[in-house]
């Protein structure tokens, strides 16, 4: 039952990045361009930096599968890409491995194809401290996904009913684990208000997992009879609009939801993120081009965010914190409703030293 629904996500996963028309709000951030802000490319580190962890990039296959045989097929294919590319990988929800233990080696290929790699575990908010360690252990976890998806599971015809027990629930796995966790949504954003309360409940960072890409409420109403539950198509807040909102939520936040190319991943940085994800496009590209497609679009996806970086005059990931955006659209009255002041951000420039390093050899007092 488990193994075809993941069977059922991979296919209708794909199926709507094929039909996704390519737009979201992440065309509502734009940089100001600054026409000598650029640096040497020598000079740009790719490497990332957060609550403890470092990975050598900022960018990582997010979580997906496991649990079926096609899908232990998709994810030794996974794990071969992050492992020839450096890209930090999570699995699926390890759900059915705790239901029956038979399809381990469905989740466990990832490290064995990634012995070096940095892998993260999942597993949803239900799963007792005894689960989230058996899945930690089984691949040899660097760190501990929970996702966290009441539209998903209220969608999903055998999906679960009750959430109340979950912040409880991941209170205590944060406080038993003994690697870094991660509480993450799956596309439907999380709020300043969810990030606040998980930073009290021990855990150790944000996964904003917004709208714009995958929408598991369309997934999830395409496995229903009756598909009775359209309404909530596009539920949520973007993975943008979820990063303005936690500029000062306490623990660092990774971004993903609707991330379709290098600039994105640079729009998102740029708005704080530590690091960001992505997976269905990644999934489409790995069934329809195969294995030597994916990595090529990892491997073309870094080297371009480092020529971004080096255009925009970042030389790490975090100094694009210093570029100056400009938000535009619906994202800005997000914005205004919220009571988050965007004009800072169109003029935070100063602060990265270009200017002032241009400024001290022309004596300009910009
Ligand atoms: C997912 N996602 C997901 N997330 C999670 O925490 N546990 C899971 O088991 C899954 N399963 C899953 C299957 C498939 C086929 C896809 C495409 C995605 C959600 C995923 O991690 C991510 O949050 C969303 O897909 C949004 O990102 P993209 O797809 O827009 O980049």
């Amino acid at each position: 039952m488990i193994g075809q629904r993941k069977d059922d996500h991979v296919r209708l996963a794909v199926d709507q990045q094929r039909q996704h028309s390519g737009h979201n709000q992440f065309d509502e951030v734009s940089f100001v361009h600054h026409a000598l802000a650029g640096i040497d490319r020598s000079d740009v580190s790719l490497a990332t930096a957060f609550a403890g962890i470092t990975w050598p990039v900022p960018l990582y296959i997010n979580a997906m599968t496991g649990g079926s045989e096609n899908t232990g097929l998709i994810n030794r294919d996974l794990a071969i890409a992050a492992r020839e590319t450096g890209v930090p990988i999570a699995s699926g929800s390890m759900s059915a491995y705790f239901k029956d233990p038979s399809c381990a080696d469905t989740f466990s290929v990832l490290r064995e194809q990634n012995p070096d790699g940095f892998v993260i575990a999942n597993i949803n908010a239900t799963a007792s401290v005894d689960k989230a360690q058996r899945g930690i252990d089984l691949l040899k976890a660097d760190a501990l996904q929970i996702h966290v998806n009441t539209v998903q599971e209220t969608v999903m015809p055998e999906g679960d009913r009750s959430f109340a027990a979950w912040a409880g629930q991941i209170e205590k796995i944060a406080a038993a684990v003994d690697v870094p966790v991660i509480v993450k949504e799956v596309g439907f954003g999380l709020s300043r208000e969810t990030v606040r309360l998980l930073k009290d409940l021990g855990v150790t960072a944000a996964d904003l997992g917004g709208r714009g890409g995958t929408d598991f409420a369309r997934i999830e109403n395409g496995r229903r009879e009756l598909a009775d539950y359209a309404y909530l198509h596009g539920w949520g807040q973007s993975t943008v609009a979820c990063l303005l909102d936690t500029q000062d939520a306490g623990i660092p936040v990774l971004a993903s939801g609707g991330v379709r190319h290098p600039l994105d991943v640079a729009r998102a940085l740029a708005l704080g993120a530590s690091g960001v994800g992505a997976s269905g496009g990644f999934l489409r590209t790995l069934l329809d081009g195969g294995l030597s497609a994916l990595i090529a679009q990892l491997s073309t996806w870094l080297d371009q965010l480092a020529a971004l970086q080096t255009m925009l005059g970042a030389r790490t990931p975090a100094d694009l914190a210093h570029c100056d955006l400009l938000i535009h659209g619906d994202l800005r009255s997000f914005c205004t409703d919220r009571g988050i002041d965007t004009r800072p951000l169109a003029r935070r420039s100063g602060s990265l030293g270009t200017f002032d390093a241009l400024d001290e050899m022309t004596g300009s007092t910009r």
